[in-house]
């Protein structure tokens, strides 16, 4: 059994259900690398704050970066969390003399906060990378189906043609949304809460500037009890993620049911389905079905954290511990189903012979005709709306019925007031329908193009934009783990 080092003064022995049921060392395992930097990055301040020796510093850098190049693998797993067993390691390779010193003005409090917003940070970017990925294939499908139509739906009724083009790009923007929920998000995330210790700082001269600095991030959470206290960042990435969730899973359902034998709109690549261990004909939609299911995953996440947080006395509690895996394992599976899903999309085989079939089916042109009566004749739209209606009833949708129907509302035929034969023919052609509808961000295939274009450009720039904060980071983790001055 490993030597508790913060356990010894105080506290008689550990009872081993006690110790087995508080730890968190398993989900932990995530922030160990972070652990090792902010470690680094405290130590260094320390140092230059004349708070230890150039020794201490040299020996426990020296030896944190051999923690870190054997890894978590090699930690004690019988302690509270990763906080401790790298603390113990460090104790057990260089002796309590000069590890005694790594922990000076800080607890675990700040410590934990500190490592679970880098985390985020990184996830976030992961995120971010995955969304943009996803975007550019929507825009890619999106321009291959400028004029490929559709029906349109409403209450899941045929509503009016639209094209798939169109259909897409509304995906895309529900995700540029999502994205920008998740800049947010990770702008909050980047502040340091390192130096605040248990809740009320220390009386060592500490620089917490330098060592937010040194770890990247672009400022402090100021007041100490408030650094240790909150996990709102957390809940606000997972409210982020949830939303995201939504958008896939409404994706996912459509795609799902637009496969099915009833619908016949779309086909998965075989590489991206499943078949049946009985039934030797299938091909289910798999990935799609989990996307669905894991943003129930998600969003208990999010409530299992508001729940936890909620009423929870300051500073610290270590409730606050329970927290940290549902952050982990939301934040993966979102990551996964942004990316599964634009696999998915990137081969999906697209039925546009049916889906154009279907583009007229439950007389999806009668608002345009109701909109033609009302411009060639005056009548008002809303009598309009009822007499296309009563036609769409009767079932016969020709001049001759328009007009009989017309003159029991108005008194005449309708095409004595202006409606001819060929204004019919065009209202009820489909692709009349979506080439009229070019007001801004219609369906009409110049609408459609004009909107890729512009998200084209959108999408380059924040491509760039995260590889800048990439690199950021990339350069932050350099610095910490460089070996030059030990
Ligand atoms: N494992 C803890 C967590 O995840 C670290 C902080 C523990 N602090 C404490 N005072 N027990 O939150």
């Amino acid at each position: 059994m490993t030597q508790n080092i913060i356990r010894k003064g105080r506290l008689m022995e550990f009872d081993e259900r006690a110790s087995r049921f508080i730890t968190s060392i398993a989900a932990d395992e995530w922030l160990f690398r972070y652990d090792i930097l902010v470690d680094l990055a405290h130590l260094k301040m320390l140092c230059k704050q004349a708070i230890i020796s150039q020794t201490t510093y040299k020996t426990l850098k020296k030896t944190l970066l051999y923690i870190n190049e054997r890894g978590y693998a090699f930690l004690p797993k019988d302690v509270d969390d990763v906080h401790v067993a790298i603390e113990t390691t460090l104790t057990d390779e260089v002796g309590p003399a000069q590890a005694g010193w790594l922990h000076v003005g800080r607890s675990r409090n700040d410590e934990v906060a500190t490592c679970i917003r880098m985390a985020v940070r990184d996830k976030l970017l992961l995120l971010k990378d995955a969304i943009l990925s996803l975007q550019s294939t929507l825009l890619k499908r999106s321009a291959e189906n400028l004029s490929t139509v559709m029906p349109g739906f409403t209450h899941l009724q045929h509503a009016q043609p639209t094209t798939l083009g169109h259909y897409l790009l509304a995906h895309y923007d529900a995700l540029e949304r999502d994205l920008t929920r998740s800049e947010n998000s990770y702008d909050r995330t980047n502040k340091s809460p390192l130096g605040a210790a248990a809740f009320a700082s220390t009386g060592w001269p500490l620089d917490r500037d330098s060592t937010a600095l040194a770890l990247g991030f672009d400022g402090i959470i100021e007041n100490s009890m408030d650094a240790v206290s909150t996990r709102d960042f957390v809940i606000e990435v997972l409210a982020t993620a949830s939303n995201l969730m939504i958008t896939l899973s409404r994706l996912s359902e459509e795609l799902i049911l637009w496969s099915t034998s009833e619908f016949g709109y779309v086909e998965l690549d075989d590489k991206f389905a499943s078949t049946s261990s009985i039934m030797p004909q299938k091909k289910n939609p798999d990935p799609l079905e989990l996307t669905r299911a894991k943003t129930g995953t998600v969003i208990g996440a999010l409530t299992a954290s508001l729940v936890i947080c909620k009423a929870l006395p300051y500073s610290y509690n270590l409730d606050l511990q329970e927290v940290t895996p549902h952050l982990h394992q939301a934040i993966n599976a979102a990551i996964d189903c942004v990316r599964i899903v634009q696999a998915v999309l990137e081969t999906l085989v697209i039925n546009t012979e049916r889906l154009a079939d279907m583009g007229s089916v439950g007389f999806t042109t009668a608002t345009e005709l109701a909109d033609t009566i009302a411009r060639t004749t005056s009548v008002p739209f809303r009598t309009a709306h009822t007499i296309v209606g009563e036609v769409v009833r009767i079932g016969k949708c020709d001049l001759d019925t328009i007009n009989q129907v017309g003159k029991r509302h108005v008194g005449k035929p309708l095409s004595l007031l202006g409606l001819t034969a060929s204004d019919v023919r065009e209202a009820l052609d489909v692709s009349h329908n979506i080439a009229k509808r070019n007001v801004t961000g219609g369906p009409a295939e110049s609408e459609v193009a004009r909107m890729i274009k512009a998200r084209r450009k959108h999408l380059r720039s924040q491509k760039r934009r995260l590889s800048l904060q990439q690199n950021t980071l990339q350069m932050m983790e350099k610095d910490l783990l460089d070996h030059s001055d030990v």
